[in-house]
């Protein structure tokens, strides 16, 4: 790197197995319309939500094309409903432990896991390291980075909540993925984007994905 050139530092996006991956794309889509750089690790197991849920076989060797036809689906299945632009993101297999954000020593903002499996969660607090997703999340924390969890199941049992009781204790941000509706929602996007959104928030990553609150009973009516 030359004098004066500023260094790359992306925000790690880890999408896990759970379900939710319209959370995924809602918050890849707002970092990057942010001007973020995204280094992006998808777990072999999301490629089943993934393929579930958007149609969409996400492929190593293809991910740039994927990725594309992925963000630009609506959360209502619809294709071609956003323009985006993936050349911020860099991609890393999941299984490549040799990956950048395997070490802390490799410049980044911190992560975000969207949305993050009870498996992931166990993972993480445990500090399995199973795979890059995993390892990332582990370096994240061990460098005090941000990371935000948002964690999607129903309902949660008692193993899962005391992972995520000391993912907080570790200085992760949980954010369970479950929508208000306070915010006026009329479309399944709106539910969809103030979950990216508040993960959003926790990171400190400026948006307008959702209406925030404004003191004022009845802002969520669709009429208001
Ligand atoms: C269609 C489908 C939906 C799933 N939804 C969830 C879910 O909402 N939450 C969850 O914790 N696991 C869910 N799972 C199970 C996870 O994929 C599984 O535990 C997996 O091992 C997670 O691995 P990962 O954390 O490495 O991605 C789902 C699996 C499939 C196939």
């Amino acid at each position: 790197m030359n004098a004066g050139e500023t260094q790359r530092a992306p925000w790690i996006v880890g999408v896990s197995g759970a379900s939710g991956t319209p959370y995924a794309a809602a918050v890849l889509r707002a970092l990057l319309g942010a001007g973020e750089a995204v280094d992006l690790v998808v777990s072999r197991a999301s490629r089943l939500t993934l393929l579930d849920e958007t149609g969409i076989s996400f492929r190593d060797a293809h991910w740039q094309d994927d990725l594309r036809q992925w963000l630009a689906q609506g959360a209502d299945g619809k294709p071609g409903t956003f323009d985006v632009d993936v050349s911020g993101v860099r991609y890393w297999a999941a299984g490549d432990l040799a990956a950048g954000p395997s070490s802390g020593s490799y410049p980044a903002k911190g992560m975000l896991i969207v949305p993050a499996s009870t498996a992931c969660v166990a993972g993480v607090a445990l500090g399995l390291s199973k795979d890059l997703l995993q390892r990332a999340a582990s370096v994240t924390l061990k460098e005090r980075r941000s990371l935000v969890v948002a964690v999607r199941e129903t309902p949660l049992d008692g193993r899962t909540l005391r992972h995520l009781v000391a993912l907080d204790d570790a200085g992760a941000t949980v954010v369970p993925a479950s929508p208000a509706f306070y915010a006026g929602a009329t479309h399944i996007q709106d539910l969809v984007d103030f979950v990216a959104g508040r993960v959003l928030d926790a990171a400190g990553v400026g948006h307008g994905l959702y209406r925030r609150w404004r003191g004022e009973l009845g802002g969520g009516r669709p009429d208001r």
